[in-house]
């Protein structure tokens, strides 16, 4: 049976991820910093183990890869989902606190993280999967740190799938664009505020970059995470796979 470890899994992608693990019948473990979502999301999802953590705090991580050596026993995927989108603001508007939290949290607690699962990857010839985005592949205006650290995943992933490849461990980068949920509801919101345009008139500029004029659902970045984990997925490395109906620029 795989082991499965996806970050952020209590809402959103995570735990559509999680749960696609979980239907596939993997041993599915997953932290959140958010305890009624973790609890809401292994209440609904029955074989879900779910773990509190803050994955900004490295003895955190230490406690959970403790949790995670006695429910799993081992690692056979990691899917480092977590990511915060921080503030909708002009680069000069940006406080250096702000600026600091999305590294911390996108980037370095992404470093943390795997940095913990290697050895156990290294034991099962396992998969990481990184969670970035579109904006890791076009600029995004008003959302600096958080372009910036979708790009920096980028350089992780084709890094690490080097230093790894060696050890049949296979390193993806999933870029997502527009995904369904209440994130997506969120930045919509965020960008009306800063345009004095309508959320309709929002949802409609999103898509106007996108060949498929279509919000992609939180299930299909799931079932390409799945399949990357799959036998006819095993010889995909150091890639990065956008899903997001083809957009064109950011
Ligand atoms: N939704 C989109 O449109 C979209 C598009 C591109 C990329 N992404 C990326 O996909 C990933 C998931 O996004 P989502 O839309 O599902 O987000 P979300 O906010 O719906 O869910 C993220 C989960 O991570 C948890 N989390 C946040 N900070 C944490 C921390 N410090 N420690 C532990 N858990 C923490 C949250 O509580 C939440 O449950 C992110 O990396 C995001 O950047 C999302």
């Amino acid at each position: 049976m795989k082991r499965i470890l996806v970050t952020g899994g209590g809402a959103g992608i995570g735990l559509a991820i999680a749960r696609r693990f979980v239907a596939d019948g993997a041993q599915v473990l997953t932290c959140d910093v958010d305890q009624a979502a973790l609890d809401r999301a292994c209440r609904e999802t029955p074989g879900l183990i779910g773990v509190p953590c803050d994955v900004a705090d490295p003895a955190q991580i230490d406690a959970l890869f403790a949790t995670l050596a006695e429910a799993l026993g081992g690692l056979d995927v990691l899917v480092n989902n977590v990511g915060i989108g921080g503030p909708t603001l002009p680069a000069d508007k940006l406080p250096s606190a702000e600026w600091q939290r999305v590294l911390d949290i996108n980037l370095t607690a992404t470093f943390e993280v795997t940095r913990r699962a290697i050895p156990l990857l290294k034991a099962t010839a396992g998969t990481i999967i990184v969670m970035s985005s579109a904006a890791g592949r076009f600029g995004y205006p008003n959302r600096l740190p958080y372009a910036v650290t979708k790009w920096g995943l980028v350089g992780l992933t084709k890094t690490l799938a080097m230093e790894l490849g060696a050890h049949d461990i296979s390193v993806n980068a999933i870029l997502p664009g527009a995904v369904g949920g209440e994130r997506f509801d969120r930045v919509i919101a965020g960008r009306a505020q800063l345009s004095g345009r309508s959320v309709e008139e929002e949802v409609r500029e999103g898509l106007a970059a996108q060949s498929l004029k279509r919000i992609v659902p939180p299930e299909h970045i799931a079932d390409l995470a799945l399949f990357l984990t799959t036998p006819a997925g095993r010889s995909i490395s150091g890639q990065i796979l956008p899903i997001d109906g083809d957009q064109q620029h950011g």
